[in-house]
């Protein structure tokens, strides 16, 4: 995703300044090399306007199609970017759209989002749509005794084809959902929490959950204001995050009081890091709410580069109870077509392009079809979410989508959004009369109710 590289450029501006800032003796140095690089600057700027008034008259739409989102932030970066997003764009003839009316720039702006006037008038339904029921379970353990062929334990276990075709249906039945352990007596697959968080986590009934792992971020806490008593004395706000990130939140003045919080998010450590991809790593609490909180009944995720704005119950109120879904999710600000999110990806290097391409090709031999906006009975508004904030009531239907996605992130690349419109169609289609009843709202209501901030440089 865009705003997590455009992120790792402006943090490690900063975070350089910073690290010199000790260092007295070389201030004169630093001061001349400001001068150089306020001229460099000068030469970039000028580098950027000619290229912009180019792209005006020529209108290739290729060279902003990474960079819509920049529009708004300091010129600095985006000129850096303007200048990346021109190297990285490998030309494949045969995969270039066809050029569109307008290239799509400007800013991506909020929209209106009518929530309710307070919190007071809120009653929970007992019943606010027809979701499908059936008991699911989950693989606990893995012991598959078998001398010869050992299998180390893993978080995700070792979860066979076969079984992830059965898992897409809707039935009362035993999944994958990571938490595998292997054997008895062998090491714990990871993602290790303390007790007492354990015993907080059990009493929660609505989360807003939330991560950094590896330092990746700052801690961005709900806007206080607009949080309704309600919500502050009965939502859990949980923020995971790894001791490196502790450490590190500590040094800068967030350390958690004796009862663990930081303002209104209870700081919870994870040791034993399941992958040693932090963004993989970070799908467990992302998708996986309804395994570490096993009594809510509704969970938030927001991504670490957003401030939530809005009162949580509001929101459950707005995306949930008032739509009738069990699962919300905003599509992406541009891009619907999960062919569009593969070249994205490759052509900011977001992962291992072999890895993206063996799991496209899996989907695409299993059915997967492009985006077809004309259609008027298209299953969603779009194959391609902004997977920052999602919105779920924990019904089986919704639990067995998150599972499954999370499946795919575990056995193929961590770059969810790859796999979102996959998932939900082979689920539509495996159980046509038990349907996930997901609302995918528009990104400029996302926007509506958090603040998008940078990500930082780990
Ligand atoms: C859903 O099914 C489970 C068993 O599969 C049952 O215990 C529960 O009462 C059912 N809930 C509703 C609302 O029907
Ligand atoms: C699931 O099990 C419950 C009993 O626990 C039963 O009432 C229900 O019919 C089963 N559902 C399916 C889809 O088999
Ligand atoms: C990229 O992915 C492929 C297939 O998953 C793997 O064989 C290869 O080692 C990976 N390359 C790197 C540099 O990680």
């Amino acid at each position: 995703m865009l705003p997590e590289r455009r992120g790792v450029i402006v943090g490690s501006d900063v975070n350089k300044g910073a690290d010199h800032n000790s260092d007295h003796g070389l201030r004169a140095v630093r001061r001349s090399r400001r001068f150089g690089r306020r001229r460099l600057l000068f030469w970039l700027f000028s580098f950027a306007a000619i290229c912009s008034i180019c792209i005006a008259v020529f209108g290739f739409k290729l060279f902003f199609h990474g960079v819509e989102e920049h529009q708004s932030i300091p010129t600095l970066t985006s000129v850096k970017e303007i200048l990346t997003s021109v190297e990285d764009v490998p030309v494949e003839p045969e995969t270039m759209d066809p050029p569109k009316k307008k290239p799509p720039r400007g800013r991506f702006y909020p929209c209106k989002v009518e929530l309710r006037d307070s919190v007071n008038e809120l009653v929970e339904p007992k019943v606010f749509g027809k979701f499908v029921n059936f008991s699911l379970n989950y693989v606990a353990r893995e012991d598959r005794p078998s001398l010869e062929h050992p299998i180390t334990p893993r978080f995700g276990g070792h979860q066979t084809l076969e079984e992830r075709e059965q898992s897409f249906h809707a039935a009362n039945q035993t999944i994958h959902c990571g938490f595998v352990e292997g054997s008895e007596g062998s090491p714990s697959t990871g993602f290790d929490l303390d007790k007492e968080d354990k015993m907080y986590m059990n009493t929660c009934t609505v989360v807003v959950s939330s991560c950094i792992f590896g330092s990746s971020d700052f801690l961005r806490r709900p806007t206080s204001k607009l949080i309704s008593q309600y919500s502050k004395k009965n939502v859990c706000f949980v923020m995971f995050v790894d001791k490196e990130t502790l450490v590190k939140l500590s040094k800068e003045g967030s350390t958690p009081d004796e009862r663990g919080f930081v303002g209104l998010w209870r700081i919870v450590v994870v040791s034993n890091l399941p992958y040693d991809d932090m963004r993989k790593t970070g799908k467990v609490p992302k998708f996986l709410s309804h395994r570490l909180f096993p009594s809510a009944r509704y969970s938030i995720w927001l991504d670490s580069k957003l401030r939530l704005h809005t009162d949580p119950m509001m929101l459950i109120e707005y995306f949930l109870w008032r739509r009738r879904s069990e699962y919300a999710i905003s599509n992406h600000y541009t891009r619907h077509c999960v062919w569009d999110e593969v070249q994205q990806n490759k052509r900011l290097n977001k992962y291992n392009h072999t890895a993206i391409d063996e799991q496209f090709l899996f989907y695409q031999a299993d059915g997967l079809v492009k985006f077809d906006p004309s259609d008027p009975k298209k299953p969603l508004p779009s194959y391609v979410p902004e997977g920052s904030f999602i919105i779920r009531a924990h019904t089986p239907m919704s639990n067995l989508f998150s599972c499954l996605w999370f499946n795919e992130v575990d056995r193929f690349t961590s770059r969810d959004q790859l796999s979102f419109g996959y998932t939900f169609l082979k689920l539509k289609t495996t159980n046509p009369d038990k349907p996930l009843v997901l609302h995918m709202f528009k990104d400029c209501e996302r926007r509506a109710i958090t603040k998008l901030f940078h990500h930082r440089n780990p």
